[in-house]
């Protein structure tokens, strides 16, 4: 297995949030992500790379030693499964929770429960453990269209300030998880580029650390 470490980031919202972590930990991409169309990056380090890709993706590249370490949202995690992965840190970026909704003041009525989701796994799983029957249907987005649109009734979705729901006369319901923005490392890097992955761990831990204590004040 070479020596170089490749780490694989969530593009879009944990981006921006996973940039100054890194800096502080001392990577920093050689180029302006954001000017660039690029997807593989060198950095101030000459063994160190990063690949920015789709968020869902990320747990993939890290499970198939594609990338030695990822950063994803624990709910992308949740839907993917923890096989080959370690998730040793916690980047307390991009909190918010997964949830079930619907519209406001309008309870399911079907026996069996239409739920338009993209985590169509971890739907799964929550209503079979409610013990609701549930028929899961797979979107790619703008779930919270699925219910005024009488596809479903119900959703699964991320919610933070609960704007999004409100803006589409839905509520939130049920609690499925926290979720925030989580360091997964490949099972057999973890042993084979312990040497590397160890010390970045730790730079990581004191940035989350740093950037928590200065919240605080
Ligand atoms: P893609 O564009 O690849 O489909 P996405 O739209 O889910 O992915 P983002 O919106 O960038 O990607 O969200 C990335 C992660 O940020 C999510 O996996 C989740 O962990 C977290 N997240 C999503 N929405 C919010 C939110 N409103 N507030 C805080 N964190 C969020
Ligand atoms: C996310 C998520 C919800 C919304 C929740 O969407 O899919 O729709 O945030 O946040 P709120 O409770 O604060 O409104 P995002 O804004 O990332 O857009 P997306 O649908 O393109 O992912």
């Amino acid at each position: 297995m070479s020596k170089q470490l490749i780490l694989a980031l969530s593009k879009g919202r944990i981006l921006e949030e996973t940039l100054p972590l890194l800096a502080d930990a001392g990577i920093t991409p050689a180029e302006d992500l954001s000017k660039s169309r690029k997807l593989l990056f060198d950095t101030n380090l000459p063994d160190v790379k990063l690949v920015i890709i789709r968020a869902t993706d990320v747990p993939t590249y890290v499970q198939l030693g594609a990338a030695d370490v990822g950063i994803a949202g624990k709910d992308v995690l949740l839907e993917h499964g923890a096989e080959g992965l370690y998730e040793p840190l916690d980047l307390e970026i991009a909190r918010c929770k997964l949830m079930t909704a619907g519209v406001t003041g309008q309870l399911p009525a079907h026996a069996r429960r239409r739920v338009a989701t993209k985590f169509v796994n971890v739907a799964r799983r929550y209503y079979a453990e409610q013990g609701i029957q549930a028929e899961v249907i797979k979107l790619y987005g703008a779930m919270e269209l699925a219910p005024l649109m009488n596809l479903a009734d119900e959703i699964v979705d991320i919610v933070d300030t609960g704007n999004t729901l409100r803006a589409n006369g839905m509520e939130p319901r049920e609690l499925i998880a926290h979720i925030s923005t989580r360091l997964v490392v490949n099972k057999a890097a973890m042993t084979m580029k312990h040497d590397r992955i160890k010390p970045l761990l730790a730079r990581l831990e004191s940035a989350v650390r740093k950037r928590q204590t200065q919240l605080a004040e």
